[in-house]
């Protein structure tokens, strides 16, 4: 055999064990196992229905892990924080709280809305780096320059919005806001019925003691000056009006995404491609949820009118950004729908399992979440479940434990 031809032997080889080979690795693909879950739940199928065929896609994505929330109460900006305490434990990030243990609240100036640094919690040393805080997610009124000055200057803003009314009747009745006005208190026909059939009336007659918001809150919470003018009335089209509708459009350049609890779960879908997170870190327990708002009777007209009188602010407020997220929805496109459907189907699972393993303790130690178009595989245990379902001050007290053994550590 000459030169030539061993070469051409040796290529041929070479062709035929690559061909072989590829055949048997195509064979492999196809015949993976199918997925058969345990006995846990229902099946969260992937959305293609070939399997190893879908294709993750290969947009750019970049992490981030630096984020505020503006908190907004009785809006299901408890459903958002507990996600982002979560996000923050497991991933090691420095997450801002109050030099008191279990304040909901970062104190601040009332006027200026000033931080103190003496204030809010400084990082142990480990952060070693200035400016690490990563997260804020505890209750602060919306002030850019105050909360430049602690947080990292790429932090994302967010906050989520609640229609005006079903809001307020679910703060009133949780927090007994009854108890801010000086009218005659008794059990027929219910507080907030009165409140409502009368709320000019009411608001005149506020009291100074322990303030918390009865009007337009979700506007003052984000920064927006609506007190001190009457009762902090906008008409809407008048001077007032032209001043929010201005600060509106700041806000809207200065948050990177304005969520609306009536979507809750499209809103953390998109809260998790923007900040390039994965559906593990979005799961969320349905107890976290607002109770529902059924309690008021508005049947007419005429009181939903009054009550958008002394609302005018959060009424353009909400409507505002309500139309910016559908937008931004709509650009997604269909695959976000997808998306958001599976996410239920995963919201669904987690959820019966969690139930299940409760009390139980023969209850299977976890369940698994397959692969999926957006998301790999992943496991909930007991323990997720324990997470899902932790509230703010419950963090607080973990977080707490885990500085103080990291200054400890490092002196
Ligand atoms: C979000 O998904 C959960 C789980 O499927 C569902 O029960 C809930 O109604 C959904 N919420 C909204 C606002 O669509
Ligand atoms: C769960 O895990 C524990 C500890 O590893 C083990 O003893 C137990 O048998 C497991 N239970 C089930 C149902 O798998």
């Amino acid at each position: 055999m000459d030169r030539r031809s061993l070469m051409w032997l040796v290529f041929m080889v070479l062709v035929v064990t690559t061909a072989v080979y590829l055949v048997v690795m195509e064979d492999e693909l196809v015949s993976l196992p199918p997925r058969i879950l345990g006995s846990a739940g229902a099946l969260v199928e992937g959305s293609s229905g070939a399997t190893g065929e879908a294709m993750k896609p290969t947009k750019l994505c970049i992490l981030n892990t630096d984020l505020v929330l503006i908190y907004i109460p009785a809006s299901g900006a408890a459903v958002v924080q507990s996600i982002l305490l979560r996000f923050g434990y497991l991933n090691d990030l420095f997450v801002t709280l109050p030099i008191r243990p279990g304040n909901p609240s970062i104190p601040q100036d009332l006027r200026s809305g000033d931080i103190r640094r003496q204030d809010v919690l400084q990082p142990p040393a480990v952060f070693s780096r200035e400016l690490t805080r990563n997260i804020l997610a505890h209750q602060v009124r919306y002030n850019r320059d105050a909360l430049h000055k602690i947080v990292k200057k790429n932090a994302q803003y967010v906050t989520i919005l609640r229609n005006p009314l079903d809001r307020f009747e679910t703060d009133f009745v949780s927090s007994h806001l009854e108890m801010q006005f000086d009218v005659e208190q008794r059990p027929n026909p219910p507080a907030l019925q009165r409140y409502l059939s009368a709320p000019e009336f009411w608001e005149k007659r506020r009291m100074r003691v322990n303030y918390r918001c009865t009007t337009n809150c979700m506007a003052e919470a984000l920064g927006i000056p609506v007190r001190g003018r009457g009762m902090g009335v906008f008409p809407g089209l008048g001077p007032g009006g032209k001043a929010v509708i201005d600060y509106i459009d700041t806000l809207e350049s200065e948050f990177a995404l304005v969520l609306i609890y009536e979507r809750l779960n499209q809103s953390l879908v998109l809260l998790k491609r923007h900040m390039c997170w994965t559906i593990r870190d979005i799961l969320y327990d349905v107890g976290l949820k607002e109770p529902p708002a059924n309690q008021r009777d508005v049947s007419d007209e005429s009181k939903k009118l009054q009550f958008r009188r002394v609302n005018g602010a959060d009424h353009l407020l909400y409507y505002h950004f309500y139309d910016i997220f559908r937008a931004k929805v709509a650009a997604e496109g269909e695959d976000f729908k997808r998306e958001v459907r599976h996410y239920e189907r995963v919201l669904d699972k987690v959820s019966r399992y969690c139930s299940s393993t409760v009390n139980d303790w023969k209850a299977a130690n976890q369940t698994v979440v397959w692969e999926s178009e957006w998301d790999e595989e992943f496991v909930v245990t007991r323990r997720m479940c324990w997470e899902i379902r932790r509230k703010r001050d419950d963090w607080d007290k973990l977080f707490r434990e885990r500085y103080s053994s990291q200054s400890q550590g490092n002196n």
